[in-house]
């Protein structure tokens, strides 16, 4: 099934298809493919936000026809953790994705993602063991399964992933190499609020106090690339620098600060670009992720 953006009830998005089903999402991809479009694909879990906006035009740009996916992947949440208040807004997202040159938006159930009795998944084993993957295991697992799953489904030339989630980028990568998928994975800069705060759909749950108090995050980090352009190689100080500016605040718990090599995601011994300082924190009851690539 498949209909117009503006079927959907109430939506104000223009001109993107929107599809529910699988069968009807293939048939799409084979007749732009049969019409020799270029797709591109930018997956994602909604509550979109500017960052998204800047993926989709990344994609855009390097391709004739856009699906976006819209799909809160149950199989990447741990027990406890918030797929159940992952914040959903369809209506908002078709107007962005409508004012972003989406052409499809993708929208499958769970049931269907993932019927009773499924039991196929895909595992990474080097480059989700550390960072993210210590602390929410099984969580690349769930992210590789539905990427591949949603690649399989949509069949993109291209698709579009931000470097806000460094690692997922590199599982991703790994995964298109290691299993000889034909679809080029394209980084996208990480796109931040004017006051530097990442943009991610979770910091809707922060309170006002908790988003200033994130602002650290952002900060430590412009201070630490800063330290290492003006010469500091010792991971350790890097670390403990952003650590004690974090710690100066009361509802920020740091989960790591780790400064990794940007291919192998191994920690280094001395900083020799490229690398990635990566921070994970809790502020509050809510955990962010960011980092900073230095080439
Ligand atoms: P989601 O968190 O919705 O993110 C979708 C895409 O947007 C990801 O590629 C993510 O890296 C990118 N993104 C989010 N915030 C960003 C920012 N501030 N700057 C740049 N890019 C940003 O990541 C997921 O969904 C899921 O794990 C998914 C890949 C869809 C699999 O379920």
């Amino acid at each position: 099934m498949s209909r117009r953006g503006p079927s959907h009830p109430t939506s104000t998005a223009t001109d993107v298809d929107f599809i529910e089903d699988t069968p009807t999402m293939r048939l799409k991809s084979r007749s732009l493919k049969a019409e020799c479009k270029k797709i591109g694909f930018v997956p994602t879990m909604g509550y979109l936000h500017e960052a998204h906006a800047s993926l989709i035009r990344e994609a855009k740009k390097r391709a004739d026809a856009v699906v976006l996916s819209i799909f809160v992947n149950p199989t990447q949440f741990g027990p406890g953790e918030d797929l159940d208040r992952y914040p959903r807004d369809l209506e908002r997202d078709m107007k962005i994705a409508g004012e972003n040159g989406v052409d499809i938006i993708f929208h499958p159930k769970s049931e269907e993602m993932y019927p009773e009795g499924y039991s196929t998944y895909v595992t990474e084993e080097t480059l989700s063991r550390g960072l993210c993957g210590r602390s929410r295991p099984g969580h690349f697992r769930g992210v590789a399964t539905v990427v591949l799953k949603l690649f399989n489904i949509v069949e993109p030339d291209i698709a579009v992933f931000g470097e806000k989630d460094y690692q997922q980028l590199m599982v991703i990568n790994k995964m298109v190499s290691d299993l000889n998928l034909d679809i080029e994975i394209v980084g996208s800069p990480i796109v931040r609020d004017k006051d530097g705060l990442a943009l991610s759909s979770r910091n809707e749950y922060l309170t006002e106090e908790e988003r200033r108090q994130a602002l650290a995050i952002s900060s430590s980090l412009v201070e630490a690339r800063e330290a290492i352009a003006a010469g500091e190689r010792s991971p350790r100080k890097i670390r403990e620098m952003i650590s004690k500016d974090l710690l100066l605040h009361k509802d920020i718990r740091i989960e790591y600060v780790e400064i990794i090599d940007a291919r192998t995601l191994a920690h280094v011994k001395e900083i020799t670009p490229p690398v990635v300082i990566a921070v994970a924190a809790f502020v509050g009851k809510t955990r962010l992720i960011d980092n900073a690539i230095i080439k």
